[in-house]
């Protein structure tokens, strides 16, 4: 259970409010405003109810103090998204910050300069915190896409302050509980990539969590080599192949179907529209690369699909950046999307690539849910408590 704006007091109030606008940004435009658009209603909700919203976000990675990630220009873009005036202030505590804020009137939306021009930040420094949570009367926290990150603005604040979620923190909750939580049954789980070294946690968990896992991508690859099908020059991390043994055995003992590609688009170079064919998995060409699921795959996927009334997405099941090896996931994801439409399916999907995937496949706006977050859905999905996400739980 969490406080949400349901019953938070605002007018008047100075809310402190985290958002994540850690977007792509190109020559100093933002090149995707997903992540922006996102949070505008939360925004435009609190300045109607009259409170003054002052933002908090982080930008990129700095040490320190870095103009070329200064929010400024994500400020300009959050406006043209809200079509509202937004004011900007140079720096997120100290005078700058606090003239700013002291000059707001109800309605009026403030961003403060990243978060992370200070070290405190990532350090969850109590100072720092306190330095903070002086400019507002209370916490809302948007950015469940930060909230992997126990930083002074993903936490400490929620301890200062009274908090709640954010309208899109409680979005992104809601559908994360639909998908592991209480979803129903039965769930399949599609998992691509192309590594398995970054989803092992991802797998174990699921593993024990959903009744059939679909595994593809690059990383179906050292599930393959692992049984001892030949891969040919296929990228796979072959010096996993216990690891993807032991999720084997653990998805049996849990009667979790595992469903591996039956067989393979093989190509000889890796770029875009290099010739390629179809293989059975016992006749790789031992100088071949797999780059997408086969068409015998892509419907053994889909019928896995059929047989669930809960999907939980991430990750492509090909080389899908490189045309024609976007087929298997774009098929899915298009079967995926027509079983949701027909009321046959939630479907949920986040992380990495796999909104950039679902895009391509022009299938955003059909599935159920569609996560912004990164590493806060894969550690969600790892089942990894959030500290961003705990500390706004309701005791
Ligand atoms: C993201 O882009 O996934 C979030 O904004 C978190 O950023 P971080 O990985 O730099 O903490
Ligand atoms: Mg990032």
């Amino acid at each position: 259970m969490f406080r949400t704006l349901d019953t938070a007091d605002l007018r008047d109030k100075r809310v402190l409010l985290r958002v994540d606008l850690n977007v792509p940004m190109e020559n100093g435009k933002v090149t995707d405003a997903t992540r922006i658009a996102r949070v505008a209603p939360t925004i435009t909700e609190i300045a109607d109810k009259g409170g003054k919203v002052i933002i908090l976000a982080h930008f990129g990675r700095p040490k320190g103090r870095d103009e070329k990630d200064s929010l400024r220009p994500v400020a300009n873009a959050l406006s043209h998204v809200l079509k509202r005036h937004v004011d900007f202030a140079a720096d997120c505590i100290g005078p700058e910050a606090k003239t700013a804020v002291d000059a707001m009137k109800p309605g009026d939306i403030l961003v403060l300069e990243n978060t992370r021009f200070h070290k405190e930040e990532e350090k969850n420094d109590p100072a720092f915190v306190q330095a903070l949570a002086a400019l507002g009367d209370i916490f809302v926290n948007d950015a469940f896409s930060a909230a992997h990150r126990a930083h002074a603005s993903t936490e400490g604040l929620a301890r200062k302050l009274p908090a709640y979620a954010g309208r899109t923190m409680q979005a992104e909750l809601d559908a994360l509980t639909r998908a592991l939580v209480a979803p129903a049954k039965p769930v399949i789980a599609i998992v691509g990539g192309a590594k398995v070294s970054t989803k092992i946690d991802l797998l174990e968990n699921l593993v024990g969590r959903v009744d059939a896992l679909v595994i593809g991508g690059g990383m179906a690859n050292t599930f393959l080599h692992a049984q001892g099908v030949k891969i040919g020059k296929s990228l796979a991390e072959r010096d996993l192949a216990d690891t993807a043994r032991r999720i084997m055995d653990k998805a049996e003992a849990a009667k979790c179907a595992i469903i591996l590609p039956v067989d393979a688009i093989v190509a000889f170079h890796f770029e875009a529209n290099a010739p390629s064919q179809a293989y059975g998995l016992d006749a790789i060409p031992a100088d071949g690369m797999i780059l997408d699921l086969g068409p015998l795959s892509v419907e053994r996927v889909n019928h896995a699909i059929d047989d669930a009334r809960t999907l939980l997405w991430n990750g492509p099941l090909g080389a899908f950046e490189l045309p024609p090896f976007d087929r298997g996931t774009v098929a899915a994801a298009r079967h995926a999307a027509e079983r949701t439409k027909a009321g046959k399916l939630v479907s949920i999907a986040g992380g990495g690539d796999t909104v950039a995937a679902l895009n391509h496949a022009k299938v955003a706006d059909d599935f159920s849910y569609i996560s912004t977050a990164g590493g806060a859905f894969l550690e969600f999905c790892e089942g990894k408590p959030l500290p961003g996400v705990e500390v706004l739980r309701v005791k």
